[in-house]
């Protein structure tokens, strides 16, 4: 209160003061006491200041181009796996420390202005309540210029620019993984692009679609002039219905092979391919079987014998493992209740209702994938139906 009891012997208008004046008495009517204000530099100029806006500039410019390096590697890095080249593992390391990098050097450099630049000030402060008059407002503007003069910033154009460089790049960081999913048409490529359809697809033209010769053919027969694509383990072997057990369930993965005769079915290029190949007990499968009705797709899916038939085959099922809410693998399976549950944020799904949601974030079913068996291994009778994975703005 004793703040506000001189206001009245303070003329804020007068002419000899010096805006460090108003400044003063700004804090004084906010109970604010100023007990030591020292500035660094009382002789600007000198060579101590220059080297020290010489060593602060250097670090916003150095946050500048690492910042300028992390949109580089963004958009140009080799992100996606490639047989015998190592970089793409590098990719989310380069993006860590050239945006770590860029931050720190921003960090220091902010810490470097305000002990090195700014004036040494010691105040001790009171709280008061109540709204602002004209004149505190006046006072509160001319002490908020006062703060940007002592930044120095028309004195030392340099540490400006020097800042406002690393800051842009800085910004674009922050801005370009939002816009970065813009820059590439998702749509692009036959079949409406790679959203829409997955490896299973036995179109070789879709497998090769971003490749400028093929690379990849799919492995499997061709029934009834259906083509088939075969169903394997992660090391490429082929497998049999007896190899899962009733209750059970294995990842599957499509067989495609490079030229050189190598399986990458299980690699990067085929992400979106892993599938959940599940044994159902019998009970379970009958249900499922009555359910199929739920999603029409799913029992007119198999037409390998020219007639549509459902998408699975005895009491097996196959359900993508990628989870409709954001990805993830959804791969814990709880036999006794025929739940599978992912693990990111829970969410859980009915296996013996066509993977139906029934609880956690997943709004969508995971789509099933049509199955058969020939000469007594697992094959997959065409691509999934609808879109694999979380939803997008176009998804049919
Ligand atoms: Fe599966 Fe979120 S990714 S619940």
């Amino acid at each position: 209160m004793s703040a506000h009891t001189d206001e009245t012997h303070f003329d804020v208008e007068d002419p000899r003061l010096t805006r460090f004046d108003l400044v003063q008495e700004g804090a004084r009517r906010d109970g604010v006491e100023i007990v030591h204000y020292e500035p660094r530099f009382p002789v600007p100029g000198t060579r101590r200041e220059r080297r020290a806006v010489r060593s602060i500039s250097l670090l916003f410019l150095l946050a500048g181009l690492l910042g300028v390096a992390f949109v580089v590697a963004y958009i140009a890095w080799p992100w996606q796996y490639k047989m015998g080249s190592g970089l793409d593992k590098l990719y989310t390391p380069v993006l860590g420390v050239t945006m770590g990098l860029s931050l720190t050097c921003i960090g220091f450099g902010l810490i470097a202005w305000g002990k090195k630049l700014l004036p040494e000030e010691i105040a001790v402060q009171e709280r008061h309540d109540g709204p602002s008059d004209a004149a505190e407002a006046r006072l509160t503007g001319e002490t908020i210029v006062n703060m940007g003069d002592e930044l120095g910033l028309k004195r030392r154009p340099l540490l400006g620019m020097a800042a406002l460089a690393g800051m842009l790049p800085l910004g674009a960081v922050i801005g370009i993984p939002l816009v970065g999913g813009l820059i590439r048409n998702p749509h692009k490529g036959p079949d409406g692009g790679p959203l829409m359809f997955t490896a299973w697809s036995p179109n070789p033209e879709l497998i090769n679609a971003n490749l400028s010769e093929p690379e990849f053919i799919h492995v499997g027969p061709v029934v009834n002039g259906f083509p088939l694509v075969g169903m394997v383990r992660e090391d490429g072997s082929k497998i049999r219905p007896e190899d899962v057990s009733i209750g059970g369930q294995i990842t599957v993965f499509p067989a495609i092979y490079n030229k050189a005769g190598i399986f990458v079915g299980n690699s990067n290029d085929f992400a979106d391919s892993p599938t959940l190949l599940m044994h159902l007990r019998d009970e379970d499968a009958a249900v499922l079987r009555a359910n199929l009705a739920n999603v029409p797709l799913n029992q007119v899916g198999n037409t390998v014998d020219g007639k549509p038939a459902p998408n699975t085959w005895g009491n097996f099922v196959a359900y993508s493992k990628i989870c409709t809410h954001a990805g993830c693998p959804a791969s814990l399976y709880e036999q006794q209740t025929n739940r599978l549950l992912c693990p990111c944020h829970q969410s859980q799904f009915n296996i013996v209702d066509n993977a139906l949601p029934i609880f956690g974030p997943a709004t969508r079913r995971l789509p099933m994938l049509p199955l058969t068996v020939v000469d007594g291994f697992f094959y997959a009778a065409g691509d999934y139906q609808v879109p694999i994975g979380p939803g997008f703005w176009e998804r049919p």
